[in-house]
Order: structure tokens, then C-alpha cells, then sequence
């Protein structure tokens, strides 16, 4: 497949979540919440968690619960490289600013950065995935940049990407650099890759 047809795939996908009701958003979200305490540990986790945009799922319930039994992170655009992303702590009392992108983020805390060897999930935002756990994102390849080692790490967390069920295609093209996703979680389905 050629780079403008993943940009018509994009496309396409995107405008499919952009068109579900906000009372589709909200029964995803809860259910997805759901979904996602069903697979963490009972406490002292870390999940790495994100701000949905552009029609993506809302992880704030599952924030919210999360919070309550062990840590949550969300992703920073780095500071230097501005490729690659940088995870940090995030309570009801983090500062917020907005990156680059419009989209809000924790501030530069280096106190607050947390590795990913720290993580046991990482859940991710995504605008396409098949069954085989390969996942289209919006096109600046930010997590598998920052994912390129996540396999030579001694504790790795589980990556984790999140969807409505209207994300999903048959067969994803796929590129060198992409790295698969270990588990899928929509509204609706659990997806584990052997
Ligand atoms: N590990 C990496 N090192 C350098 N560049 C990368 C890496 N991973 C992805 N990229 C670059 O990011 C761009 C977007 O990647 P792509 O997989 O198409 O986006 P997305 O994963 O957001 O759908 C690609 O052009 C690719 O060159
Ligand atoms: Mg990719």
C-alpha cells in the first residue's frame, strides 16, 4: 500500500469516529473504563493514558477509576526532539499547558517524568487496527518512535491501543517502523495477540 492510500485510510476512519453521537462517545467511554479495570492489576500500577481529541475515545472515567488505585501518566511531546513522547505523572493537581498540536499536556516536570520500564499499560489512541494488533495512528509515527526499543527493555508494559469498533479494518498496511500492539480494547471486545 502507498503512503496516500494510508492517508486515505486515515481519512476515512476518521471521519467515521468524528460522526458517532456524543451519547456514542459516552456509552464507549464507560464501557472501555470498564474494559481496561478488568485487565490492571487491583493497585499500585502505572497506566499510561491520553487527552482524547478528534473523535477518539474519552478515557476520563477511565482516568478517574484508575487514579483511585494506582498511577496515571499521560503523554508530553519531548522536549528536545519534538518526536518522540515523554510520559509524566498526572493527578487532579498536575499544571496543564497546550503542545504544538493545541492539545493539552502536562507541564515540564522532570520530577514527574516516568519511564516506560515503569509502566505495566500503556494505552493508546489509534484511527485504524486489524486483529493482528497492527495499528494505524494519526500519521506522525510519535509511538513507534518511542516505542523503537520497547523490546529490548527487561520489563516492558503491555501496549495496550484503544478504539471504537468502527476503527476496525481487515488487514492494516504495514510499515517497518510500526510497532503491534499486544492487546485491542473497543466498547465491545477484549482483542489479545498471540
Ligand atoms: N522509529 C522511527 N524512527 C524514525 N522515524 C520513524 C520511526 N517510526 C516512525 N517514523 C516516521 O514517522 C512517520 C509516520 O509514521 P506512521 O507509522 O505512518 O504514522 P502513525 O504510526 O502515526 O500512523 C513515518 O514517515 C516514519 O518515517
Ligand atoms: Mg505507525
Amino acid at each position: 500500500m502507498t503512503n496516500l492510500d494510508r492517508r486515505e485510510l486515515r481519512k476515512s476512519l476518521r471521519a467515521k469516529r468524528n460522526a458517532l453521537s456524543a451519547a456514542q462517545q459516552q456509552q464507549a467511554a464507560a464501557l472501555v473504563s470498564q474494559q481496561i479495570q478488568a485487565i490492571l492489576p487491583a493497585q499500585d500500577f502505572c497506566v499510561a493514558t491520553y487527552l482524547a481529541n478528534d473523535g477518539e475515545i474519552d478515557l476520563a472515567p477511565t482516568i478517574t477509576a484508575c487514579q483511585q488505585r494506582g498511577s496515571v501518566t499521560l503523554p508530553v511531546l519531548h522536549p528536545f526532539t519534538g518526536k518522540h513522547l515523554l510520559f509524566q505523572h498526572y493527578t487532579g493537581h498536575t499544571h496543564m499547558t497546550f503542545n504544538r498540536f493545541g492539545i493539552s499536556e502536562p507541564a515540564p516536570d522532570s520530577t514527574a517524568i516516568r519511564l516506560l520500564s515503569q509502566h505495566d499499560l500503556l494505552l493508546m489512541p489509534l484511527v485504524g487496527f486489524d486483529a493482528a494488533g497492527n495499528r494505524l495512528g494519526m500519521g506522525g509515527g510519535f509511538y513507534d518512535r518511542t516505542l523503537a526499543n520497547v523490546h529490548h527493555l527487561a520489563k516492558r508494559p503491555v501496549l495496550v491501543g484503544v478504539a471504537h469498533d468502527c476503527q476496525q479494518v481487515e488487514q492494516l498496511p504495514v510499515e517497518a517502523w510500526d510497532i503491534p500492539l499486544d492487546l485491542i480494547v473497543t466498547p465491545t471486545q477484549i482483542i489479545r495477540i498471540s
